[in-house]
């Protein structure tokens, strides 16, 4: 996602337009710029100039330059489609540079439009999608960038919101489809954002567009629209929140934000184009942490989906011990930051010993997806909280994507099934209150709910500081069983699947010995409740797509327990979003 902001008044938008702009780099920093309308030189032919400011990198960049005017756009970028550079940079500009736009969102027709454009003789200055939008509007305008904006929505497919402004017009026009943008109602000036921490240290009264509307704002006007250009009613709303909430979206923490952005996050995922030549014998998944448990998920759903042999490693080991791979091997690295030492040390020695590499990454142009031989990217947008959850969410989508593709089947899942089991937060926050002072778990599974234990155990200690260890369930006679008391409770991941009576028994045996149990469940199942002190049911689903919901509850546990420790979420001790040391 991305950050974008206009404002029309009467004061200097350059500050106003950067500041904005600083509010809104959670939401994307590897790019920044502004475009403004030199209204200084107005005169009777109107040749105002759009002046540009555009750079790689963050937002404080930009602070160098000074832009007359007072009618602007900017922009701060995730990149999504072209690495991050200042040619890719927004605003964006059409060749006579009358027209600028910023966008948030992803057109994912553009390749189409791009070359529909190109036959009209228009040259495109970067790789990206956003830029179509631009020349678009500039092919349908006649006098009115409204009417021009109506006629260009209905080329694009894919989700957007964006800003235009025009060299001699003193308005500028947002458009919103699939991506959030709000209007701030100021005095005699007015505002287009992505969110309202952009606005809110100017103004409490904003305007929430819906899909399919179009925003015409004026310093002393503004008129809502819906893409046929039939005027709509304008709701003004108050807000409340001071700048940090607005950031978080009326969150507590950008890591329960976070959980509730996966079902966007699941979607964007879904549409990452897929073609994998099978030209590889094995497949040796390598990564850290939570990316690590991915990985581990995929090995069994590969294994038994696309019957590809799959080894797990975890990057600092693997690094070390001198691995046995070759030309045959597909070795992939799966990480959020695309920057984590020990993943980059061990695509470098798998590209020593020749084997093929393919990253799964969520940061665009990032160290391992430039050194990677093929990448594939997560869409789960900037990750704030150190803990990772979207990202992993969306690890897991292109995992699943992969393994059904090796099989040469269709990957499909239904989406609400996930949305439903997001709606246990009350459970979960309920059940933390139970726990939360206990100062040590287990946590058990089998089969691919195993790395769930793993990923959940994990989530745990990294924001509460709460000991947790994760075993294989079959493995708790061999030894953990010995750590159950009624002190340590353990959170057992027992959907209805091909292992169910075995961790079913496993259950039965930690209750033998005092032992609490928390037990994730499929939905409907009677039999587990009577052996259980707490139940969390998830939905029932195809038991292959089981990890997908399970994680859900284990992010929600961990959160409100962390809560209720008051412990410091986004920014855990001792931690960092990405570990770029040894
Ligand atoms: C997970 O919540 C942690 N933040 C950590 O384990 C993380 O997954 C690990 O450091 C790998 O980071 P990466 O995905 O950026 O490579």
């Amino acid at each position: 996602m991305c950050g974008i902001i206009g404002y029309i008044g009467k004061k200097e938008a350059n500050r106003i337009l950067i500041s904005g702009l600083e509010r809104l780099e959670y939401r994307g920093y590897d790019s920044a710029g502004v475009a403004i309308i030199d209204d200084n030189n107005n005169n009777e032919n109107n040749d105002n100039k759009i002046n540009t400011n555009k750079v790689k990198g963050r937002v404080e960049n930009l602070k160098c330059k000074n832009i007359p005017g007072m009618i602007g756009i900017a922009h701060t970028r995730w990149a999504t489609h072209g690495r991050p550079s200042d040619a890719n940079a927004h605003p964006f500009v059409d060749k006579t540079q009358d027209f600028a736009i910023v966008h948030n969102g992803i057109i994912e027709n553009y390749l189409e439009l791009k070359e529909e454009l190109r036959k009209e003789g228009v040259s495109f200055t970067s790789d990206t999608d956003s830029e179509v939008i631009v020349h678009l509007i500039a092919r349908n305008y006649s006098n009115n960038i409204k009417e021009a904006v109506i006629k260009t929505v209905k080329k694009l497919q894919g989700a957007y919101a964006f800003c235009v402004i025009k060299n001699d017009k003193k308005e500028i026009i947002g458009a919103r489809n699939g991506s959030p943008l709000i209007v701030g109602v100021g005095e005699e000036e007015n505002f287009l954002a992505s969110d309202v921490s952009a606005v809110v240290e100017y103004t409490k009264k904003v305007i929430y567009l819906g899909d399919f509307q179009i925003a015409e704002v004026k310093n002393d006007s503004l008129n809502i629209y819906d893409f046929n250009g039939d005027e709509k009613e304008i709701e003004i709303k108050t807000i409340d929140w001071n700048l940090e909430l607005a950031q978080k979206d009326g969150y507590k923490h950008f890591m329960l934000k976070e959980i509730f952005e996966q079902p966007k996050v699941i979607e964007d995922t879904l549409k990452v184009k897929m073609d994998i030549k099978k030209d590889f014998s094995k497949i040796i998944m390598v990564a850290c942490g939570t990316a690590s448990y991915a990985g581990l998920v995929g090995k069994y759903l590969i294994e038994k989906i696309a019957k590809i042999p799959v080894t797990y490693e975890i990057a600092s080991e693997f690094r070390y011990r001198e691995p046995l791979i070759d030309e045959n091997d597909l070795v992939i690295a799966i990480s959020q930051s695309g920057e984590t030492a020990d993943t980059l040390a061990a695509i470098r020695l798998a590209k020593e010993k020749g084997a093929k590499t393919l990253g799964l990454i969520n940061v665009v142009d990032s160290t391992i997806a430039r050194e990677v031989d093929d990448v594939l990217y997560t869409r789960a947008g900037p990750e704030i909280g150190v803990a990772s959850t979207k990202a992993f969410i969306s690890q897991l989508i292109l995992i699943y994507k992969l393994a059904f593709k090796l099989a040469g089947k269709e990957f499909y899942f239904d989406l609400n099934k996930f949305k439903e089991t997001l709606s246990l937060n009350e459970k979960l926050k309920e059940l933390a209150k139970k726990y939360f002072l206990y100062q040590n778990f287990l946590y058990i599974g089998r089969n691919t709910s195993f790395p769930l234990a793993l990923e959940g155990a994990l989530k745990l200690k990294e924001i509460s500081y709460i000991h947790a260890e994760a075993y294989p369930a079959g493995e708790l006679k061999h030894g953990p069983i010995a750590l159950v008391s009624e002190d340590m409770p353990t959170l057992a991941i027992c959907p209805m699947d091909e292992v169910y009576l075995k961790t079913f028994s496993n259950i039965e045996e930690i209750k033998a010995r005092d032992g609490k149990v928390i037990s994730i469940a499929t939905e409907g199942d009677q039999k587990i409740k009577e052996i259980s002190d707490d139940i969390i049911y998830v939905p029932k689903v195809e038991e292959i797509f089981y990890p997908l919901l399970i994680t859900i509850p284990l992010q929600l546990f961990a959160y409100h327990i962390a809560d209720l420790k008051e412990c410091d979420i986004d920014k855990p001790r001792n931690l960092a979003k990405s570990v770029t040391v040894e």
